[in-house]
């Protein structure tokens, strides 16, 4: 018995050391350590056995059954570290090779522009305001003082929706609808971004739709030189410090007086050339100050308050600052246009 213990042991081992899997491993400790193995096999005949031999055999039996599994845990924990060290070899990643780049988007040149404006008023203490796209007649002329069957109307070929509700041709509604908000009971000072429309046929420098900035302060005591100063550091901090602005009297029906207000060109420093068209001077905005049936309309009492008021294009602002030459360009969205303006 003893010698079949020892080689019942002698033949686990040397199978434990030619053992390659887990799976292996796994097999040879059922097959000799289960309760159908040789071991208790073996330990079943000790029936047979004389007192003093019982204990003898019963302690070898379990010696060898302890150096078995020593040897199957041994195996195994060398099996699994060749298991893990093999996966970690095969999963290696070269942590020295170049990435690859990743494209990196920004704003629109136009959306850029417009936040640039916005602080810029932000910075003079204007509040930031938005209106409809599809307006109202009433907002978009009549509350301007461009009553029906007015001539100035015509200056804005108007998409229609129906008699009464058009794609609005100019954001100055905005002025009105704020104003109309507050009803006299205090001062306003907004401006207001958004997307207008006209029926005009697109070319380099028209398009169908378009974008405004509008401005109105309306206050006790607003003057005209108040519009100067405004617009002059907001010409002077968009197109630098050397331009010079002027004032042109001009015609709105929402301002009276009405100016438009040009700023000296930056290609020839105001000499003269292609862009400025020779004059030196090249135009950027309308404005004026609030006619008294505007603000009556919208509830405040023209004896208390006054006020001024403007509107500009930004992407007229943007193709005179970086030079773009076809207002189109803002709008089909080539990748190599837009590109040139994201800032790093
Ligand atoms: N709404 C005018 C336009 O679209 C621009 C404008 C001119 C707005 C004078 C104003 C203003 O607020 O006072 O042509």
């Amino acid at each position: 018995m003893k010698e079949r213990l020892q080689e019942l042991q002698q033949e686990a081992l040397s199978k434990v050391e030619e053992a390659v899997t887990l799976a292996d491993l796994q097999e040879i400790r059922v097959a000799y350590m289960g309760k159908k193995g040789p071991i208790t096999e073996v330990l079943r005949g000790m029936g047979k056995l004389s007192k003093e031999e019982r204990p003898v055999i019963g302690e070898l039996a379990n010696k060898v059954r302890e150096a078995i599994a020593d040897e199957l845990d041994q195996k195994k924990a060398k099996l699994e570290d060749a298991e893990l060290e093999k996966k970690l070899a095969e999963e290696t990643i070269d942590v020295t090779l170049p990435g690859r780049p990743v494209q990196v988007g920004g704003p629109h040149l136009l959306t850029s522009i417009v936040e640039e404006i916005e602080d810029l008023f932000i910075g003079m203490g204007f509040e930031i305001r938005e209106g409809p796209e599809v307006e109202t007649d009433y907002y978009n002329f009549e509350a301007l003082n461009l009553p029906k069957g007015h001539p100035a109307r015509d200056m804005q070929d108007s998409f229609y929706i129906t008699e009464d509700l058009l794609l609005r041709t100019h954001t100055s509604p905005v002025q009105a609808r704020t104003m109309g908000e507050y009803n006299g009971s205090q001062p306003v000072k907004m401006i207001c971004p958004g997307k207008v429309y006209r029926r005009d046929t697109d070319d380099a420098t028209h398009s169908h739709q378009f974008t405004q900035v509008e401005g109105l302060y309306v206050d006790k005591d607003v003057r005209m030189s108040d519009l100067k100063g405004v617009l002059n550091r907001f010409a002077k901090q968009m197109f630098g410090e050397e331009r010079e602005i002027r004032l042109r009297p001009s015609f709105f029906p929402f301002t009276e007086p009405s100016v438009e207000m040009d700023i000296s060109c930056k290609v020839c420093n105001g000499n003269g050339c292609s862009v400025c068209k020779g004059t030196g001077w090249i135009e950027i905005l309308g404005g004026g100050m609030v006619h008294p049936r505007v603000l009556e309309m919208a509830g405040y009492d023209p004896k208390v308050y006054n006020g001024f008021a403007f509107g500009m294009g930004p992407e007229r602002i943007a193709m005179l600052k970086y030079g773009v030459d076809d207002i189109r360009h803002f709008y089909t969205n080539d990748i190599r246009f837009l590109k040139q303006y994201h800032k790093a």
